[in-house]
């Protein structure tokens, strides 16, 4: 462990006073983490500096540490306080959103994304070589501070899950522009994307905290199931979300040639001349046509209804876990997911 990492894992962490409330503690626990975040990307070379410091500045809804520190106090609810497990989950919470925001940054540069969180895109600002570098060194750096947590299971279990993040992404690739995509191999192609680090924040931090196997499961398919459902969502705004009110570059998907539930649904349920008009739509990158096509046969509420048995599904996940302020938190979590139009 370098002098670095042993610094900021196990450095002074002040006990927070017990009448805090949920949102409270989140608050301060969430300041914790973007600090250590920033703290883990400080480097000797300016030039490494100037950019981290670019994706420092915007902060985007720190959806995945807000999923390990509540999951975390969901499992440790009634115990004592204990500052080794706090810096433990703090840890995590960072490694995830550098993981998280890698793949933003590689994401960027495949989708050919000029804004994303309000701001112009590492590509467009430095070019796509600089940006593939970054998101490098951000999953470099993640993997660092994950080794500073101490736990070599943890490690390995995150090896894992990014492979897994990476498979999915490369399934979605393999099936771009494939206009018989099924609504299957749609589910696993979320499931991994955006699926399993959901999962991981929260099953992962379940063990740091003292979980049980069952309990920590059960946290792990919350997440996952949550994950899948905030995708979908991801997926219906980028065809009718606001781009001024979401903060990235939107219709890219289907530009990208990327199909997403509602088209799915639509292409399954639509007749021949409907789906001869959608095809079109969709070959000539054509949002406002494919938007109509798809409200023609109610596809982008299937595809929200969709999303709301996923949610409710991740709930039901949560019976495993002790009644607690925490615990009703991790149901609004969820609820939010897909009720968000940012
Ligand atoms: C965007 O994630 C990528 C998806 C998995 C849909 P977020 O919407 O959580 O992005 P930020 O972190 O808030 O910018
Ligand atoms: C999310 O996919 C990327 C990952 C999960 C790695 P999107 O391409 O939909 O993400 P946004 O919409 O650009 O944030
Ligand atoms: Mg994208
Ligand atoms: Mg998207």
């Amino acid at each position: 462990m370098s002098d670095r990492s042993r610094s900021t894992i196990e450095g002074p962490m002040t006990p927070l006073p017990a009448t805090l409330s949920v949102t409270e503690v989140l608050a301060r626990r969430l300041g914790e983490v973007a600090l250590l975040f920033q703290q883990s990307l400080v480097n000797d070379l300016p030039a490494v500096t100037r950019l981290t410091q670019h994706v420092e500045r915007y902060r985007g809804k720190m959806l995945r540490p807000t999923l390990v520190i509540t999951s975390g106090m969901a499992v440790r609810d009634g115990s004592p306080q204990s500052a080794s497990v706090d810096h433990r989950l703090n840890a995590l919470a960072a490694v995830v959103e550098m993981i998280h925001m890698s793949t933003l940054v590689h994401d960027d540069v495949l989708d050919e994304a000029d804004l994303r969180r309000g701001g112009a895109t590492v590509n467009t600002l430095r070019g796509n070589e600089t940006a593939v570098m970054l998101g490098d060194f951000l999953i470099s750096s993640s993997f660092h501070l994950c080794s500073s947590v101490g736990e070599p299971w943890l490690n390995t279990a995150l090896g894992a899950m990014t492979t897994q993040l990476c498979a999915g992404e490369i399934l979605q690739l393999s099936h771009r522009g494939n206009v018989s995509l099924d609504d299957q191999t749609y589910f696993e192609i979320i499931r991994r994307k955006t699926g399993v680090l959901a999962g991981a924040c929260c099953g992962f931090a379940a063990r740091l905290a003292g979980g049980s196997p069952e309990t920590s499961e059960a946290l792990r398919l919350y997440g996952e199931e949550l994950g899948m459902a905030f995708q979908i969502q991801d997926d219906v705004l980028d065809l009718i979300g606001d781009e001024q009110v979401v903060g990235k570059t939107l219709g890219i998907d289907l530009r990208k040639g990327k199909l997403t539930l509602p088209v799915v649904i639509h292409l399954a349920r639509c007749d021949g001349t409907q789906r001869s008009q959608t095809i079109e739509a969709i070959e000539q990158g054509d949002v406002g046509g494919l938007v109509a096509c798809v409200r023609s046969t109610d596809a982008l509420n299937a595809a929200r209804e969709r999303a709301m048995q996923f949610v409710s599904q991740a709930k039901s996940r949560l019976s495993r876990v002790t009644e607690s302020p925490s615990r009703h938190m991790l149901e609004s979590i969820a609820d939010a997911a897909i009720e968000r139009t940012s």
